[in-house]
């Protein structure tokens, strides 16, 4: 559903340029498509790529105080009944009576249908979203596990071991990025809300009296990432969990929302978690979770900042922000303005004439050189003016040009995506050219 016309025709126009260039398509297409799941094309995965690297720069290489964790996906089925996923991770559904569709209750127009906009509903029944599954050859009560709904328990259960092997000391954090399961029941829009996803989560771990100042420290560390990486500061905003939708674990809980084509919704939420989450595991596993001071000796169940974003959202969020159109010779043309650590291709080698064999050779040693540097391509499928529209489209950063005269004087034109400035630069100095015009 969308706020406005204008709101949709941008997401149609986005979701058009994902599936046509190669982002993201619908999962299991061919057979029909499968609700609320996606898969990532050719650039897609790369951009997804640039938005986890970006992150893991700016919160784990970057910082003296974090580390990182890859848990798996599949744990001990008593990691949940100790995080509460068990009995609280439910969503309440409800059906309207006159168009038979089925709703979360809390996505109700004002206690009316989204759909028909009918108000007589069935009463509303508790849905748990965790996928079960069954461990070894049985299934059976016994043998039930679960695909994770967040990466979190993941670093709660592994903190002892992280403390161990790190000697980290109170305030850190662990970083985790990984993917995330929901069977989430409501239509979706597009990757905003979808059944496997990706997640990148911190777990900071602080003593209980500096939980509030990290809180707020983290807040401001995550919008500023965002914007870092060429977000436009009006589409974002902060907004305070009312005390009735915190979730079973937080004490209190703010969320970075971003205004998509469809209106204000959540891209991120930062969660005092307090020390519930090890408190229950040490409860749950027998084993002490406690962290232990070692100039003090003083013992005690440290509280927990959790900055949890969603790498899809993320990705989508960076893709309609950048959708960029302008009329330029009276046509119009389309640019991704991602910014230079997300772009999915960072140069783009096009030869003027593929006709001619020694500008072909040229611009393919050219990319081949390039690539091991950034990611390159080589186009030579349709005239000059056609392929710079079509890296423009996708966010291309620059492109080179080989035309004749480089034969010659063995320089090539570069040209910059935003402002279409083109400038001879001479193919010695290439290489170190773009290497200092992409790292600013
Ligand atoms: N560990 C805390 C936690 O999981 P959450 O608000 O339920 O909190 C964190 O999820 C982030 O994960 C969200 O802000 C969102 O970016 C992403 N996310 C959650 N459910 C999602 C879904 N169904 N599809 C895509 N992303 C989702």
């Amino acid at each position: 559903m969308h706020k406005t016309d204008k709101g949709a025709k941008l997401m149609e126009k986005v979701v058009s340029l994902c599936k046509r260039r190669g982002f993201i398509y619908q999962s299991s297409e061919i057979y029909g498509g499968l609700a609320n799941s996606w898969d990532y094309g050719p650039l897609g995965v790369e951009l997804k790529q640039n938005v986890k690297a970006a992150w893991w720069k700016a919160v784990v290489h970057g910082r003296d105080d974090m580390t990182g964790l890859d848990s798996g996906i599949i744990m001990h089925p008593d990691i949940w009944k100790a995080s509460g996923h068990t009995e609280n991770f439910y969503d309440i559904l409800v059906d309207c009576k006159k168009c038979k569709g089925r709703f979360r209750e809390d996505h109700l127009n004002g206690g009316k249908c989204p759909n028909c906009g009918a108000s007589d509903f069935t009463k509303g029944r508790a849905f748990n979203l965790m996928f079960k599954t069954h461990f070894g050859a049985v299934e059976d009560d016994a043998s039930v596990a679960y695909l994770r709904p967040e990466t979190a328990q993941g670093i709660f259960v592994q903190f002892k071991n992280v403390l161990d092997a790190t000697n980290l000391k109170l305030p850190f954090g662990i970083a985790q990025i990984g993917k995330a399961f929901r069977n989430e029941v409501t239509a979706g829009n597009f990757t905003f809300r979808m059944r496997e996803f990706e997640q990148m989560e911190i777990e900071y771990f602080t003593r209980p009296e500096d939980a509030e100042p990290w809180h707020k420290r983290w807040i401001d560390d995550r919008l500023n990432w965002y914007y870092s990486l060429g977000m436009k500061r009006e589409n974002l905003r902060l907004r305070e969990h009312g005390r009735n939708e915190l979730a079973h674990y937080a004490q209190g809980c703010s969320d970075i929302e971003y205004n998509f084509p469809f209106g204000w919704a959540e891209l991120e939420g930062i969660a005092n978690r307090t020390d519930f989450d090890l408190k229950q595991h040490s409860k749950f596993s027998g084993k002490d979770l406690q962290y232990q001071d070692k100039v003090t000796n003083e013992k005690f169940f440290p509280y927990v900042i959790e900055p949890s974003g969603g790498v899809d959202r993320a990705a989508l969020a960076f893709l309609v922000d950048a959708y960029h159109e302008e009329e330029v010779e009276g046509r119009t043309r389309v640019v991704l303005r991602l910014s230079k650590p997300l772009a999915p291709i960072k140069v783009a080698v096009l030869p003027l004439l593929k006709s001619n064999h020694e500008i072909v050779t040229l611009s393919k040693k050219i990319k081949n050189d390039l690539q091991r540097y950034f990611t390159c391509m080589y186009n030579d499928t349709a005239a000059i003016g056609k392929l710079y529209r079509r890296q423009d489209e996708v966010g291309t950063f620059y492109c080179v040009t080989v035309d004749v005269q480089s034969l010659e004087d063995k320089q090539v034109t570069v040209r910059e995506r935003d402002t279409m400035a083109q400038e001879r630069v001479p193919l010695d100095n290439l290489k170190t050219y773009l290497i200092e015009k992409l790292s600013t």
